[in-house]
């Protein structure tokens, strides 16, 4: 039988980290007047339980309930109504913030994040284990914008053609914050890693069942400031929340989702790259014909490093309209216009350096105004007690979503099947007509559809 909260209240469990919420705190103060987080009621907190749960933190985190779960109670996976999200703006607040957890959620006692351990070793000069105290008080702390997307985000389009090995994300499997920590660069510096050393592996705390969720880096990626790879404990100005990680977590700015290591706890310098089982049979975008029987009985396949996912392809989405909203035609005389807006966004620090809409089916395109709210940071560096040094200037590249509008006329919307948006990254690389349909159902990007029934 599902136990409730209170129930599990009776285990004797250490003292469950409640993390304030957004709304109970001030602003933070050096963020450029046109960032507000937007403040969330305290009772849409939710928990649900499941057996799998008990003794994990999953039972005592207060979830907003407008993040939709995506596979049952366990383990928890949820993504915000693209209303919800982008409507949220620039930055997510953390109660909105999409959770992609492979198992239980690791209970951590918050009154002893200061002593979490970070053990780093392998073929390195200066094995050391660091505390989270340590890593805050010995290196630079920065805070920077970061989009996260998962890489299974518009899974369902695919699951519509033929199931995939996923479950359904929608077009809400990615979130924005500002996350604070240290640069993964300087802490690889001080243990100076040593020859024939080429990989950097990850390790998690959770418990799954064929071991700790991990992965890894190149060590040459790992070892570049301006790819910006962070240990961090703080996101939006506040602690990690448990499901994203808390108390430290790796994050990986303009790959998938995926590398980005929630309740690190070990770092590895390897002549291999992770053996960990998710590192081979997670993250993957395995050749169209192999299907998911195939994957299945076919091990292989999963081993094949031309196969891994590393940075994130183009993709792009639109919020408004909505699928199923209703266009009332009383509030649409003939000469108004429609706003079409939406979010894209690129991989590997590159730029949308375009986003177009067509309402003919791909025969002619329209080009959008792109706006990013990124840029607000670059070139700005403030100084501050909880986020240490905000600073883009360390780097070049770009590492977070952009949106886009685009004026459509009344006139042409009513006489439209579909509107589609696709973009294009600075690489040149664009989103493609067709679906590229993989046995895990990732980074879907094909041309983003809503259809428009006329009714009446
Ligand atoms: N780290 C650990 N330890 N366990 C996990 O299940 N999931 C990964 C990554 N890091 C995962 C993890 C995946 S697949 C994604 S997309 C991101 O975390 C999701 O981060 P979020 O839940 O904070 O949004």
């Amino acid at each position: 039988m599902e136990k409730t909260p209170s129930e599990t209240s009776s285990v004797n469990l250490p003292a469950p980290f409640f993390p304030p919420s957004l709304a109970q705190q001030n602003p933070p103060r050096i963020l450029p007047p046109q960032f507000k987080f937007p403040s969330l009621p305290q009772e849409s907190a939710q928990s649900t339980v499941d057996t799998q749960d008990i003794g994990s933190a999953d039972g005592w985190i207060p979830r907003d309930p407008r993040l939709v779960r995506l596979t049952g109670k366990h383990p928890f996976n949820a993504e915000a109504k693209l209303r919800d999200l982008y409507g949220a703006g620039f930055f997510t607040p953390s109660n909105l913030f999409y959770v992609r957890n492979h198992g239980a959620v690791p209970l951590v006692d918050q009154d002893r994040a200061d002593k979490w351990e970070l053990s780093i070793h392998g073929l390195c000069a200066k094995p050391t284990t660091l505390t989270l105290k340590d890593l805050r008080t010995k290196f630079q702390v920065v805070t920077i914008p970061v989009t996260l997307v998962c890489a299974g985000n518009r899974r369902k389009e695919q699951n519509i053609v033929q199931q995939s090995l996923g479950f359904n994300w929608g077009a809400g499997g990615l979130s924005t914050a500002l996350f604070t920590g240290v640069y993964l660069s300087e802490v690889l510096e001080h243990v100076h890693p040593t020859k024939p050393a080429k990989h950097v592996i990850f390790e998690g705390s959770d418990k799954l069942p064929n071991g700790p969720y991990g992965t890894s880096q190149l060590l040459s990626w790992a070892r570049d400031k301006g790819k910006a790879m962070l240990l961090s404990w703080a996101m939006n100005g506040l602690p990690l929340e448990p499901d994203h990680g808390f108390p430290l977590r790796l994050v990986v700015p303009g790959q998938i989702g995926g590398r980005s290591v929630k309740w690190l706890r070990r770092i590895e310098i390897s002549v291999m790259e992770s053996q960990h089982h998710l590192h081979f049979h997670d993250n993957k975008v395995l050749p169209m014909p192999i299907g998911p029987e195939r994957a299945r009985a076919e091990k292989d396949w999963w081993y094949d490093p031309r196969y891994i996912i590393r940075e994130l392809s183009p993709n792009s989405a639109i919020a408004r309209p909505d699928h199923n909203e209703v266009l009332d035609p009383s509030e649409m005389p003939p000469d108004a216009t429609y706003q079409l807006k939406g979010y894209a966004y690129a991989g590997g620090g590159r730029r949308v350096s375009r986003v177009e809409i067509s309402w003919d089916d791909g025969d002619s395109w329209n080009i959008a105004k792109i706006t990013y709210p990124e840029d607000l940071f670059r070139d700005v560096a403030y100084s501050d007690s909880v986020y240490g040094r905000l600073d883009l200037t360390e780097s070049d590249l770009c590492f977070c979503w952009c949106f886009w509008t685009f004026d459509m006329s009344i006139d042409t919307l009513r006489g439209s099947d579909a509107v589609m948006v696709r973009c294009m990254d600075e690489s040149l690389a664009l989103q493609p007509c067709d679906m590229y349909w993989n046995a895990t159902g990732m980074m879907n990007n094909w041309w983003f559809r809503v259809r428009i029934c006329q009714i009446g």
